[in-house]
């Protein structure tokens, strides 16, 4: 990691992890399905009201699940959002998957809705909405029309743990999400993910799915007598030592999410004025939606000002990173046919956008010499 005195992340201690992750080792129990993957297991699936969420070893990992849990054949299309992580994507292109992109919403930086049902083909296997930034997508359009044509969402939630849409938590309106603890994420535990498994008839496969295609997690609740083969999957649960620390991290979820609230606040309230005077856009909130706080990011007017942007403040010793490059021109992408032009709205935001240091263990100090900093930049 580059040694910046202003970070851009830094994962920290919040509460018992360090006590949590001795317990684990010294009542050992250290591989998965422990005490505390449990407990973080009842931990999602009480807060957030899910039928099923089960703790996985990546938010990559938790996606590859769903994939196979919705039976994607090769050649099946599967349709996502242009501006997100590689693992969206990849996940479904493993199954043999062919990925459709759909450009985004300029405002909330979404799947553009709109644009969805002209994407539906008799081939289509699944819908995978990203709530960029915890903001919700527009679920109740993307539910009718799935529902409509009978297609499973799942819902790439990576960033969008407690927000929500319409009042509803992100992840409980697809037939499954997924979520994502890496160490950039609100909640941590360095590398993790969990699986949310809203519609009942999946949870059981889910399971096997998880325990290398066994029905280990039957044969522990009693309900065989010895455990076998019965499904492909692979191994996807982490050591209960990860879940030791992230259920620390769990049990002081107000104080993580209230101390990103101010840090988000502080940004917008002080950068509103400055944005407007360059033409500078920041984080649009739709009213019906919630947000978890997960980032603060910024849209530059063009490449060659985010580009003097960044490297203006890393000259500062503040660290502050664009993030997605646009999936349909990715080598990868290419092969798939994307092509410049494809998608304007990415190719635009993904060039212009800025994320600024965010992280458990930002101080208001750290913040005021970010912003002063941001107000001094020439353009
Ligand atoms: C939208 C999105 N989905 C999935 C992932 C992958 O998460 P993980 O690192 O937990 O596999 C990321 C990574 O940050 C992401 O941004």
């Amino acid at each position: 990691m580059l040694d910046f005195k202003i970070e851009f992340n830094r994962p920290v201690i919040v509460g018992k992890e360090t006590e949590y992750m001795q317990l684990a080792i010294s009542s050992a129990h250290m591989a998965g399905d422990g005490p505390f993957t449990k407990k973080c297991n009842t931990f999602l699936e009480q807060e957030l009201g899910v039928g099923k969420a089960l703790l996985t070893t990546s938010c990559t990992h938790a996606l590859e699940m769903s994939a196979i849990l919705l039976d994607i054949q090769p050649g099946d299309e599967v349709i996502f959002p242009d501006f997100t992580f590689v693992s969206t994507v990849n996940a479904f292109v493993l199954r043999g998957a062919r990925p459709v992109f759909l450009d985004i919403r300029p405002d909330t930086l979404n799947l553009d809705e709109s644009t969805l049902e002209a994407a539906i083909t008799p081939r289509t296997g699944a819908i995978v909405p990203v709530h960029y930034a915890g903001v919700g997508c527009e679920m109740d359009t993307i539910m009718e029309i799935a529902d409509r044509h009978q297609i499973s969402v799942v819902e790439d939630n990576a960033h969008g743990l407690f927000g929500k849409y319409k009042g509803q938590f992100l992840g409980t309106f697809g037939a499954m999400a997924t979520q994502s603890f890496h160490e950039t994420k609100n909640f941590t535990c360095g590398e993790g993910g969990a699986l949310l498994v809203n519609d009942p008839a999946l949870a059981e496969r889910a399971e096997i799915i998880r325990e290398k295609g066994t029905n280990r997690s039957r044969f522990f609740r009693g309900q065989v007598d010895k455990y076998t083969w019965v499904d492909i999957g692979s191994s996807y649960l982490p050591s209960d030592i990860l879940a030791a620390f992230l259920y620390a991290q769990f049990e002081q979820s107000e104080k993580i999410q209230s101390h990103r609230e101010n840090v988000w606040n502080l940004y917008q309230s002080s950068l509103m004025d400055w944005a407007d005077a360059h033409d500078v856009q920041l984080p649009h909130i739709p009213e019906h939606c919630e947000q978890p706080y997960h980032m603060f990011y910024m849209l530059l007017p063009n490449l060659d000002l985010r580009t003097k942007f960044i490297s203006y403040l890393r000259e500062r010793n503040i660290y502050s990173v664009f993030h997605y490059l646009p999936l349909h021109l990715s080598e990868m992408g290419r092969k798939f046919g994307g092509k410049e032009g494809d998608l304007p709205v990415t190719e635009s935001i993904s060039d212009r956008l800025v994320r600024l240091p965010f992280h458990n263990g930002l101080t208001s100090d750290d913040q005021e010499q970010v912003i002063d900093a941001i107000c001094g930049f020439q353009f």
